[in-house]
């Protein structure tokens, strides 16, 4: 069994993993601290969870009906994210792995996306390519084995998670921006306005920044009641022009390769409308699909214990001198 921590942005995670089975998933979200704020503000967010690790982690071992020493090891993300908010969560997995004589799994965030898809129920086994949409990255994953994955195409600027999170704050729609966005499009028409799907970016790279500065143009010449007025239709169609490029880039990496299946993850997976598109596409080709529940698409510390099932343990007292990291270390591109 592994106890994981997960703390790289603003949900604090605590996990106890047997195997591919998750015995509790614990996610205290803080979205309520930077609402107001129309995003995360990385300081409030560390002071957050370093209030909320002990309790989030006593609660992860009490569901999980687990004790500490019943931890082979501790698995903790090192990065990529807020180095403040990694800092707290990485300090913590030292200090108990440390106090326990126990190893230490660190583990790479989106690593961690890529891992949920190894948990039950119904564990998906690599070959696969996994689209990983979250509010910092986008990247199309070439997973041929569990322990690592080949990077075919990021995004130059944005990332699609926040792409939504900025069109809902220009739409009026608070934060986090996705399930803003999804909910106030329900009611609208995907096809009422026009905006620009990124295609001619290097073949399966990404770009938003295009998009919402086509919002923020559409906002300002539709003034504050026109925009009002016409929210659910924006919302729609913003929506659609991102799951567009997403799906078009997914279809490209897909014909291009020999993938029997196709995965999503990061906390964009959990959007309706990209789960419906990418099920035509798998459809379409005749992939399997392969969709986790919405609890393991946004950030929670089972995926970084799934992650930790695959990667090596570090053994006491090695790990202690083991710093976060804030960007991307994997950003070397597969050939
Ligand atoms: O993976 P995640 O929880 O955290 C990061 O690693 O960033 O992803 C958070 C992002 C946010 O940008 C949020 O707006 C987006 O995922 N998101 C969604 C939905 N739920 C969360 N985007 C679109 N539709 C959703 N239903
Ligand atoms: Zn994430």
């Amino acid at each position: 069994m592994i106890l994981a921590i997960e703390t790289s942005c603003d949900d604090t995670c605590a996990a106890v993993v047997d195997g591919a089975r998750v015995l509790s998933n614990i996610v205290s979200s803080q979205a309520k601290f930077h609402e107001r704020f129309g995003g995360v503000v990385p300081e409030v967010a560390s002071r957050h969870h370093l209030e909320l690790v002990n309790a989030v982690i006593a609660a992860a071992l009490e569901e999980a009906e687990a004790e500490l020493a019943d931890a082979e090891s501790i698995a903790v993300t090192q990065g990529p994210g807020l180095i403040g908010a990694l800092l707290v969560g990485l300090s913590t997995a030292k200090a108990i792995a440390a106090a326990h004589r126990k190893p230490l799994v660190p583990v790479d965030h989106l690593h961690g996306h890529v891992a949920a898809n190894f948990l039950e129920p119904d564990p998906l086994e690599p070959p696969f390519l996994c689209l990983i949409a979250s509010g910092g990255h986008t990247l199309l994953a070439g997973v041929r084995e569990h322990g690592s994955f080949e990077t075919h195409g990021s995004t130059v600027d944005d990332a699609a998670g926040e792409a939504f999170d900025k069109g809902a704050r220009l739409l009026g729609l608070g934060y986090p921006g996705g399930p803003a966005i999804q909910k106030a499009a329900e009611g609208g028409d995907p096809r009422a306005f026009d905006f620009p799907v990124a295609m001619s970016e290097r073949g399966l790279d990404f770009s938003f920044s295009g998009l919402k500065t086509s919002l923020v143009y559409r906002v300002r010449d539709l003034g504050p009641e026109e925009t009002e007025r016409h929210r659910a239709d924006l919302a729609a169609s913003f929506q659609r022009a991102i799951v567009d490029q997403l799906v078009a880039k997914l279809r490209r990496a897909a014909r291009s390769g020999d993938w029997p299946a196709i995965a999503l993850g990061g906390g964009v997976a959990a959007n309706a409308e990209l789960r419906e598109r990418t099920q035509s596409l798998c459809d379409e080709l005749g992939l399997r699909l392969k969709l986790v529940p919405i609890s393991l698409c946004t950030d929670n510390a089972a995926m970084i214990a799934s992650a930790a099932r695959f990667t090596e343990p570090i053994a006491y007292p090695d790990y202690l001198g083991f710093d976060a990291f804030a960007t991307d270390r994997r950003s070397v591109r597969a050939a």
